[in-house]
């Protein structure tokens, strides 16, 4: 995955809230790179820094010290000025609480974040998104009148709006059904594999792992060296690469959860790595 240029680094991003005895170190010189094509998940308890990181991560929020790049741009020496452009043109978000304006229908909430919302183009690209997402018959339907998945598919169909190369979404099934929840992650890792876009969701949801590419883990603002995940090319799982069974491929270093995966990877390995790339 470390192929081709990081869409978002982070160099020894720290961020302090307050100052003196009431200063609080949200994050602390926390290191990080996410490329093209793959789900990157950050899990943590309450209050690790989730939220910082990724308002962080999106340039919504100012770093006390440390370095941001997104899409190849040093944002941190950018101008606040200059920042809203960023995030219109390099960045989607998507909420826990899914965020729509209640006034709009799903349509417009999306067109809404478009550079010309009134264009032929946005309003056609509103709607083929939405369709994409499978929320072609409520277009005009008001976000009363959605169920929670269908006003997250929304807020996805919103994020991709400028066809940005960043996604970040913060607790992204949160407010949502064990089935709605599970295709939500779904569509995240499409939107990855199939439009290779980089996706990095922050949660404390266990089954978003499902999904991830690479699974870190955030504890008091630092990210723990000793769980680093990779994921299993045979079966899909995320495997911790301390102790893991590896096999040494064309200069790559996989790894498996069981022996089975490994054999299976071993016997014809094109086949495994195919369907990762896809
Ligand atoms: N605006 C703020 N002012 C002061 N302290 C803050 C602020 N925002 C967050 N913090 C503190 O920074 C730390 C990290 O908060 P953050 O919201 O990033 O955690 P989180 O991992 O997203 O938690 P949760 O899982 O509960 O959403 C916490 O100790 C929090 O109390
Ligand atoms: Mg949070």
């Amino acid at each position: 995955m470390s192929e081709g240029n990081a869409v978002l680094r982070m160099d020894a991003v720290t961020k302090v809230y307050g100052s003196g005895e009431a200063a609080v170190f949200a994050l602390d010189k926390v290191d990080f790179e996410a490329y093209p094509g793959e789900v990157v998940v950050v899990m943590g308890p309450s209050g690790a820094g989730k939220t910082t990181f990724l308002t962080i991560a999106g340039a919504l929020l100012r770093p006390t010290e440390g370095r941001v790049e997104i899409a190849g741009t040093e944002i941190t020496s950018l101008k606040e000025n200059r920042l809203p452009f960023v995030r219109r043109e390099r960045v989607g978000f998507i909420f826990q609480n899914f965020n729509l304006l209640e006034a709009l229908t799903g349509l417009e909430n999306v067109r809404l974040v478009m550079m010309d919302p009134d264009s032929r183009g946005s309003v056609n690209r509103a709607r083929e998104l939405l369709e994409m997402f499978g929320l072609g018959h409520r277009l005009n339907s008001l976000p009363k009148n959605l169920s929670g998945g269908e006003k997250q598919r929304v807020g996805i169909a919103r994020a991709l709006a400028n066809n940005p190369d960043l996604i970040l979404a913060d607790e992204p099934t949160a407010n949502l059904d064990s089935k709605r929840g599970q295709e939500v992650m779904q569509l995240l890792r499409q939107i990855a594999l199939e439009l290779h876009r980089t996706v990095v969701i922050v949660s404390h949801d266990h089954r978003i792992r499902e999904v991830a590419h690479r699974v870190l883990w955030l504890e008091d603002g630092r990210f723990r060296a000793d769980v680093i995940t990779e994921r299993d090319p045979v079966c899909g799982r995320p495997v911790e690469v301390e102790g893991a069974r590896t096999v040494e491929y064309e200069g790559s270093t996989y790894y498996f959860c069981a022996d089975q995966c490994l054999k299976l990877f071993e016997a014809t390995p094109r086949r495994f790595l195919e369907a990762v790339e896809e």
